[in-house]
């Protein structure tokens, strides 16, 4: 038993361990995969911080933030975020981030898009990897403990308190229990909905949001999915914002600049997307750049272009799209990370904490998973502390988990579910993606009712107990489905455009959906409504 269990293991499931750890509990980290799959890493172009108040403020930063967020956040919640952020700054800095120094040796920071400052401070362009793998150093230092290779199957709840969590051990195939008396979902976003035309990795299928959902929690905002706007043709690999921050340009068939490469990357993804559906090419040009800029601030995007594009970025035109990177929509927090069950936190990707509502700046998300996620380390912990005890007797959750996953063994495999992966991601890019409208926003739901009822003529092939991927895989696109349907059913019930989410049905903001979605499961119903933005 665990005073604080925390499920995911990328930079805001570090960093709520380190600080739970430090506020004296015992800590357990549960992941899919392992530490440096996360994908933190993508977030590779920096951090924002007003690190010295000569050009810049707190209160740009904020405001910033909350113009971004087009009116969907709570400006307490930013303001706390954004007042805090040199202190975040300087204490990954103290335990190793490899941040780059300007001249004067102290932090650089570069430009990034939503605003006229400068105020991302950057590692090169691996910062999300760099402060990965030093918040890790740290776990380990600290004697963290790491369950890795488990995949979430239920949370243990009993009269809307949180005790835990159910498991497969991926290696050996148990089921088992884990308790705990606190417990934080860190488990990422949804955007690897979008198989195929997403940056994300392929841990990320929302496991936790669906799981969340069917236990009660509720969530906030899903259908709000952020494009990058430039993403490697093919691969959809990630070309980092930073290249466009450093001065690199967008250009279109004709050699010829077409927007302002650092407006919002909601802006800047649908105009790129605009000229490929037209058939037009899109190219970002870093030429102009040389060759010592382009190797000391971008050696991730050089090596990348080449290894996936075949373009040498130092000579050549790189092509790029736009591709599902992110997720605004969460698990609904609040600003001590608390979800509506009791010790269940959730922070980073995976929360909704009021921070970037209907778009996100690019360079707040490292700031918001290190803030939230030591909101919800330190708050986890003391909530652990007042509680006594926790009733020890096995959850009656593991044997209906046991039975589940039993019986998935019996499903027939006649219809392949990694095809219909595949086909949920091209068809969540074309009817729920940058452009959407109710007609294809109803066939979304449509052809989802269609997956939905082929799941139980699907199945695993490999019937092994023991590193059974098949099973792992198809456990993550039965998540994906449910996550699937509440973008598509969010997004039809907003009539309005608003930041990432646009509807060429309905292209204006609308005063009366300045509103929260928020989302509940309720005898396996969804149930959806507005609530006022606090
Ligand atoms: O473009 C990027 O480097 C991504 C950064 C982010 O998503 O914050």
């Amino acid at each position: 038993m665990y005073d604080v269990l925390i499920i995911g293991s990328g930079a805001a499931g570090l960093t709520a361990a380190l600080n739970a750890k430090q506020n004296g509990s015992k800590v357990a980290i549960l992941s899919k995969t392992y530490p440096t799959h996360s994908q933190t890493v993508q977030a590779q172009g920096g951090i924002n911080a007003v690190l010295y108040e000569d050009d810049d403020s707190v209160n740009t930063h904020v405001s910033d933030t909350f113009k971004a967020s087009c009116n969907l956040s709570n400006k307490e919640n930013i303001n706390f975020m954004c007042k805090n952020a040199k202190e975040t700054i300087f204490w990954l800095d103290k335990i190793g981030v490899p941040f780059t120094r300007n001249k004067s040796d102290n932090i650089a920071q570069r430009k990034f898009g939503g605003t006229e400052k400068i105020r991302t401070c950057y590692s090169s362009d691996y910062t999300g990897l760099k402060i990965l793998h030093t918040l890790l150093d740290q776990c380990i230092k600290n004697d963290i403990m790491f369950i890795n290779e488990h995949i979430l199957l239920d949370l243990i709840i009993e009269d809307n308190v949180c005790f835990g969590v159910i498991a497969i051990d991926i290696v050996s195939g148990a089921i088992i229990e884990i308790k705990s008396k606190s417990t934080i979902l860190a488990s990422g976003g949804y955007a690897g909905i979008y198989t195929n035309f997403t940056t994300n990795s392929f841990a990320n299928t929302g496991d936790g949001l669906a799981i969340a959902l069917k236990c009660g929690a509720f969530l906030s905002n899903i259908e709000f999915v952020q494009f990058h706007p430039t993403a490697l043709v093919d691969s959809n690999i990630l070309v980092s914002e930073s290249a466009r921050g450093e001065g690199g340009y967008l250009l279109n068939k004709d050699g010829k600049r077409f927007i302002d490469e650092l407006k919002s990357r909601d802006e800047v993804a649908r105009a790129i997307f605009t000229k490929i559906k037209s058939n037009e090419k899109v190219y970002l040009d870093l030429r102009h750049l040389g060759h010592d800029k382009i190797n000391q601030v971008m050696p991730q995007e050089k090596k990348l272009a080449l290894e996936f594009s075949k373009v040498n970025i130092e000579e050549e035109l790189l092509p790029i799209n736009p591709a599902a990177h992110y997720s605004m929509g969460g698990i609904k927090t609040d600003i001590e990370s608390k979800t509506n069950i009791v010790s269940l936190y959730a922070c980073g990707e995976v929360a909704q904490s009021s921070i970037h509502g209907a778009n996100r700046l690019g360079g707040n998300s490292l700031l918001e998973i290190v803030t939230f996620g030591k909101v919800a380390g330190i708050n986890a912990s003391n909530n652990a502390k007042e509680i006594k005890d926790i009733d020890n007797t096995t959850s009656k959750k593991l044997l209906k988990q046991k039975t589940y996953i039993n019986q998935i063994y019996t499903y027939t495999n006649e219809i392949n579910f990694y095809e219909n992966k595949d086909y949920l991601g091209k068809l969540f890019f074309d009817n729920v993606g940058l452009f959407r409208n109710e007609q294809n926003l109803k066939f979304a739901i449509k052809e989802l009712e269609k997956i939905k009822n082929k799941i139980p003529k699907m199945g695993i092939l490999d019937k092994s107990k023991q590193y059974n991927k098949n099973l792992v895989e198809f456990l993550e696109f039965l998540n994906m489905i449910e996550i699937a349907e509440v973008i598509a059913r969010t997004a039809l019930n907003r009539k309005e455009s608003r930041g990432s989410h646009y509807r060429n049905d309905y292209p204006e903001e609308r005063e009366s959906y300045q509103k929260n979605s928020l989302i509940k499961k309720i005898d396996n119903n969804l149930q959806l409504s507005f609530e006022e933005v606090s």
